[in-house]
């Protein structure tokens, strides 16, 4: 059993959820899976990617990742320990149609498995069909620079429905395409590790694309299914209101945010986007009836927020800003100074209300999910064996007050599930950061729920959060067995 927080009786001070508020964690095949070569599966373009020297930290792999492939049904009964609702996960697209060819009936009997074990225990499965893992093969015949790859994924999208259509009741397309095509394509820190900002443009088109293509098959394919997609959003504040100031948040905002909301849910490019990225041609991939795909109605937006950012405009004549900000790439990320996540992200969740706020009016009728929020830090294991995280039991704890904020004022938001379950496979940074309310010991393959998995335990157990943040004493004290 874990251990759950001294309660005497309710506290009427305490911040409550509405009924039904999901809650639940997230993880991605690539990050936790291991098995690359198992059971048919071939690369993916993280695979190739982390064999490039440099690419990852350390030359870390997805071998042996939290060898999850094998390990999941004690990977559940931990997440039922833990009292989450739901789990949301990904497939791997070349373990189930391998170099993006023929389907792999071994790789999809693996989700098969892994669906029936997390409906046995009671746990909602909510499926992620691209978390960033395409096969090396699709990206070869240009990957998501192609118009073809999007047709490619809504085979895949049939595939996987037809395996797993009748027991997943919600289905998210993308993961934070905003990755995909500026971190992939653009500034090359992800796989497949191009530094082409046209093509980082046509990959923006080509999956808001695929992500239409995936909507009209599954919505073909079911009435009852919840269908959804995830964008990664940042507040984005200007520095001061200069003219100059407030047109680099207008065009860092347009990348980050409206470049994937508005198609979505108002089908259509931003005109401001269009025109900043016309020279990169934006508007030469679009054909017509792709709009009317892309802006069909979704159930659910899922929202991945970490972090906000503060920007200025910078130097026209010198680059400052991260190579991804296609046609903003003078403009400055300020340092505000706030406490910073072992990623260096600011810690702001006053940011993730705004947005949420910001959601509700501008795209009213939405309801949104935060299918991911986590912190990673410099985890140690004390003595007593147990992982003292408190830093992450305070994102946690002030992260979800932010979202009880919003619900406060109005925003339609129907779940969270943290980043994550557990210590993972970090992209580019390898195995060095940890994200996990579980640990993972590398070396054994050990789990150890850590204090920030026992508040968050806590929490769903309660529906809600204790009136006061915990004190920094916070697992050491004020935790008995429950
Ligand atoms: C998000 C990714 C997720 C994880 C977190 C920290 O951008 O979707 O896989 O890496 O960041």
């Amino acid at each position: 059993m874990l251990p759950c927080m001294t309660t005497s009786s309710p506290d009427p001070s305490a911040l409550t959820f509405p009924d039904g508020f999901l809650w639940g964690a997230a993880t991605a095949a690539f990050q936790i899976e291991g098995a690359t070569t198992e059971d048919g599966r071939t690369d993916s373009i993280w695979d190739a990617f982390s064999r490039k020297p440099g690419a990852i930290h350390e030359g870390h792999t997805g071998d042996p990742a939290c060898d999850h492939y094998h390990r999941y049904p004690q990977d559940v009964a931990l997440m039922k320990d833990l009292g989450l609702q739901a789990y949301r996960f990904s497939i791997s697209w070349p373990r189930v149609r391998p170099d993006g060819g023929a389907v792999n009936q071994a790789g999809l009997d693996f989700y098969s498995r892994l669906v029936d074990e997390l409906l046995g225990a009671g746990i909602r499965p909510w499926l992620t069909l691209y978390h960033w893992d395409l096969p090396q093969a699709l990206e070869v015949a240009g990957g998501w620079t192609n118009r073809d790859t999007a047709h490619r994924f809504a085979d895949y999208t049939q595939t996987v429905f037809d395996a797993l259509g009748d027991r997943v009741p919600t289905w998210t397309t993308l993961n934070e395409p905003w990755c995909s095509s500026l971190l992939g394509y653009g500034a090359g820190v992800h796989a497949p590790g191009r530094t082409e900002p046209k093509a980082a443009v046509a990959a923006i088109h080509h999956l808001h694309l695929a992500h239409g293509l995936g909507v009209q098959a599954l919505r073909a394919a079911s009435s009852t299914i919840e269908i959804g997609v995830t964008h990664n959003l940042y507040e984005i504040t200007p520095d001061s209101d200069s003219p100059e100031d407030l047109d680099a948040a207008r065009r860092i905002d347009g990348l980050q945010n409206r470049v994937w909301l508005e198609p979505v849910l108002k089908g259509a490019y931003p005109a401001d986007v269009l025109e900043d990225l016309a020279p990169y041609g934006l508007s030469d991939h679009v054909q017509d009836g792709d709009l009317q795909l892309i802006g069909a109605p979704i159930d659910v937006l899922g929202i991945n927020v970490y972090s906000s950012h503060r920007v200025k405009a910078g130097d026209k004549s010198a680059a400052h800003g991260p190579s991804q900000n296609v046609g903003a790439e003078e403009v400055q990320f300020l340092d505000r100074g706030l406490p910073k996540t072992g990623m260096g992200w600011e810690i702001d969740p006053g940011g993730l209300t705004r947005i949420l706020q910001r959601l509700h009016t501008e795209y009213p009728g939405t309801p949104v999910v935060i299918t991911e929020n986590g912190s990673a830090w410099e985890d140690e294991v004390s003595e007593d064996g147990a992982v003292h995280d408190i830093d992450r039991v305070l994102y946690l704890d002030e992260y979800l007050r932010a979202v009880h904020a919003a619900i406060e004022t109005g925003a339609d938001v129907r779940g969270y599930l943290a980043w994550s379950l557990m210590d993972n496979f970090e992209w580019a940074f390898g195995y060095d950061k940890r994200f996990g309310i579980v640990r993972v010991d590398y070396d054994t393959q050990e789990r150890t729920v850590k204090d920030s998995g026992k508040y968050y335990a806590a929490a769903i157990a309660a529906n809600g959060l204790p009136a006061e943040p915990p004190a920094a004493g916070y697992g050491q004290q004020e935790v008995h067995q429950g």
